[in-house]
């Protein structure tokens, strides 16, 4: 197994085979191996830099009706809010004068946001802070729209593919949805020149070697500037309520194997693998993970915004997760830095 690893390091890929073996097979000691690998990367571009990201959800109303998520439009005990232009612009004001130069606009696929509304949020954004860079993660959306959120300021887009396993994907999402749409829109923000993230969880009902083996190929192909994944875990009112969750080891050894593919990639050690172990994040950043999402959203909406049950810093000023995080960072060496944190392209 140790052969493969090697081989993506030099390669930069492995077959669907050889990833799903590694995917079955890796040991604790395997693990190490990978993460002495994935680390010494990470430093070799990022050096001991940690990137934050000033995460706002600015609402969780949402059309769909994914399987595993607690927002889903069918969940009619999520209490439903929207932030207004004010509001977020107040997020970000807190945001930046606790060292935030990324904000990151995250929302349910709500439509009463029209595409005039978000470039007018964006523009505002960028206008009141031009030395931070903006990041939107709100679903699916026509070219035309993500040009005009572009062309309004925006500079990087997340949106995860879920899985790049066609029948998978059917299994996670009602007929509305569809694989193909989603790599479309990806292809869409990267010809359009945002920096992009794709990803997905671990763990995920019906996910196999195989299925995670084809992410991993997607990747590759789409080679995104970012890769967000972190854990499935449950959310009490949605379909899969009591489906097993993704694990500590799965997540960590996913996030190795990103970084050797990608060495340069942005890759969040995220909430939700915060949220199955106390030093999950801490984990992630010793498997190879350069950023952390913390969150700037109000205290009063947080606990809305629930795509999983149990999510940690619900209760928390934005102040005080900052605060949090430079400890956790500094006690495995490494320290937050007030930047943009764009992605340094390889040389
Ligand atoms: N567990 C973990 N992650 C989830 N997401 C949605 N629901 C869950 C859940 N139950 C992730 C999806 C989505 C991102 C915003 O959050 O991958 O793209
Ligand atoms: Fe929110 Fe630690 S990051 S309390």
């Amino acid at each position: 197994m140790k052969a493969y690893i090697d081989k993506l390091e030099c390669s930069g890929c492995l077959s669907q085979e050889e990833f799903a073996l590694l995917i079955e097979n890796h040991t604790p000691e395997l693990d190490e191996y990978l993460f002495e690998k994935s680390r010494a990367l990470r430093q070799k571009y990022y050096g001991n830099d940690i990137y934050i990201r000033g995460l706002i959800e600015f609402t969780n109303y949402c059309k769909n009706d994914c399987f595993y998520c607690g927002i889903r439009k069918s969940n009619h005990n999520a209490s439903r809010y929207r932030l207004t232009k004010q509001q977020i612009l107040d997020c970000c004001e807190v945001g930046y004068s606790l060292g935030f130069r990324t904000f990151v606009l995250q929302g349910g696929e709500d439509e009463s946001y029209t595409d005039e509304i978000l470039a007018d949020i964006i523009y505002s954004i960028k206008f009141l802070y031009p030395d931070c860079a903006l990041t939107l993660s709100i679903g699916e959306k026509s070219y035309d729209s993500y040009k005009a959120f572009f062309d309004a300021g925006a500079d990087r887009y997340l949106l995860r593919h879920e899985t790049a396993d066609c029948n998978h994907y059917q299994k996670l999402h009602p007929h509305t949805m569809s694989l193909e749409n989603r790599k479309q829109c990806l292809y869409n923000l990267k010809k359009i020149g945002y920096q992009v993230g794709c990803g997905f969880m671990v763990g995920s009902p019906f996910q196999t070697a195989e299925s995670l083996a084809k992410d991993l190929l997607f990747i590759h192909e789409l080679q995104p500037q970012m890769v967000g994944i972190g854990p499935f875990i449950p959310h009490h009112d949605t379909p899969f309520a009591s489906q097993a969750g993704g694990t500590l080891q799965q997540t960590l050894f996913l996030l190795g194997l990103i970084r050797l593919m990608i060495p340069n990639v942005l890759l969040p050690s995220t909430t939700a693998l915060g949220t199955i172990h106390p030093q999950g994040r801490e984990m992630g950043i010793l498997a190879g993970a350069n950023v952390v999402m913390p969150n700037l959203s109000p205290v009063d909406v947080r606990k809305k915004y629930l795509l999983y049950d149990n999510k940690i810093c619900t209760g928390d000023e934005a102040a005080e997760c900052r605060a949090c995080l430079q400890k956790r960072m500094q006690s495995i060496g490494c320290s937050i830095v007030v930047d943009r944190g764009d992605y340094k392209s390889a040389e």
